[in-house]
């Protein structure tokens, strides 16, 4: 990714080698979530990549520590905004949040921050994820930015770097459409300009993680044993919720949706049936199907889930029950 985007966010120290030992610039590198460990910020605070500072102890703890090193923190705030990014899969930000310091307190964290040996970059603003409203992504922008500009009077050497989030989404289920991307960039382009007539050299970033690399990605798995219980077809794959768990419905969702599937094998097979995929977890809840039509499938056969380039393996607890994991592959 290091040649196709100006910048990493990372969560933890591994992905911080990651992304250290690429091509990118330290300086476009930052680090973001709650409970950094004293040995994450550490490396961090060596390596020159930005914090983005999730709590006031967070920032005593990264003083002491840039104190001690001798080498100055490059750090941002994390605000945790009044608003919040309304239809979200996933609020970030509005209300009580452990994620960022609330917006409310952000005067007196940027007094204190003048005499803390640290360099301040900006501000790391991060609403939600996973929108696919145009609306609700644009608004939320437009609050992100001015936010900043009312805080921009209390930093001490003004913005350099304004992380404004992501939150764009994309369609997994059935009555779900593509963000209109081309509506929130031109609502951007207008945000962007009145930014820069204040802040001419601040960088604006944005954040995306499965925007960028959920489609990109399959899961597949392959039918080991297709039965029928009292009128309904099984099939049964050598994988499932230890190798995918948002694709089975997160250990029980209120709601259980079927992400899109195929049979790898029989794409243009026109023959179907409706059938049940399940995975091979001695649970009720390993379900990759849920009364789908499909291609009629044997055993051997491959079914193949989209929309799994983001939160597929890394994000599903392949420990349980010590089935084998499976194999990531980049094409
Ligand atoms: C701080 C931060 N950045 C980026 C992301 C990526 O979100 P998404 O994959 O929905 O774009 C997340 C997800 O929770 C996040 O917490």
């Amino acid at each position: 990714m290091a040649g196709l985007v100006d910048g990493f966010d990372v969560a933890s120290s591994a992905e911080m080698k990651i992304a250290l030992d690429t091509a990118m610039p330290v300086q476009q590198i930052s680090i973001a979530g709650p409970g950094k460990s004293v040995a994450e910020l550490n490396i961090a605070i060596a390596a020159g990549v930005t914090i983005n500072v999730e709590s006031f102890n967070e920032l005593e703890t990264i003083a002491r520590l840039s104190a001690k090193s001798g080498i100055t923190a490059s750090v941002a705030i994390r605000i945790n905004p009044a608003f919040e990014l309304k239809t979200s899969g996933m609020k970030m930000g509005g209300g009580a949040k452990p994620f960022g310091i609330d917006e409310e307190q952000l005067p007196a964290v940027l007094r204190h921050l003048q005499v803390l040996p640290v360099d301040f970059q900006g501000f790391h603003i991060y609403s939600g994820s996973q929108n696919l409203k145009a609306d609700a992504l644009i608004e939320a922008q437009r609050q992100s930015f001015a936010l900043a500009l009312r805080l921009l009077e209390f930093c001490p050497n003004g913005i350099k770097k304004l992380n404004i989030g992501g939150g764009y989404g994309i369609p997994y289920f059935v009555g779900e459409s593509p963000l209109n991307i081309e509506q929130v960039g031109d609502a951007l382009a207008i945000e962007m300009a009145k930014f820069k007539s204040v802040l001419p050299e601040a960088e604006v970033i944005i954040e995306l993680g499965r925007y960028l690399v959920g489609e990109a990605g399959i899961y597949v798995c392959q039918v080991v044993d297709k039965k029928i219980s009292r009128g309904q077809v099984y099939l049964v794959v050598n994988g499932g919720l230890h190798h995918h768990l948002a694709a089975s419905g997160n250990f029980g969702q209120v709601i259980r949706k079927n992400y899109p599937l195929a049979i790898g094998n029989k794409m243009y097979a026109e023959q179907q049936e409706i059938v049940n995929v399940v995975g091979c977890l001695c649970t009720p809840l390993d379900i990759l199907a849920d009364k789908m039509p499909l291609p009629v499938a044997e055993v051997g056969d491959l079914v193949v889930v989209y929309q799994s380039g983001a939160y597929g393996l890394t994000a599903s607890p392949s420990g349980f029950l010590s089935q084998p994991s499976a194999e990531e592959v980049l094409v």
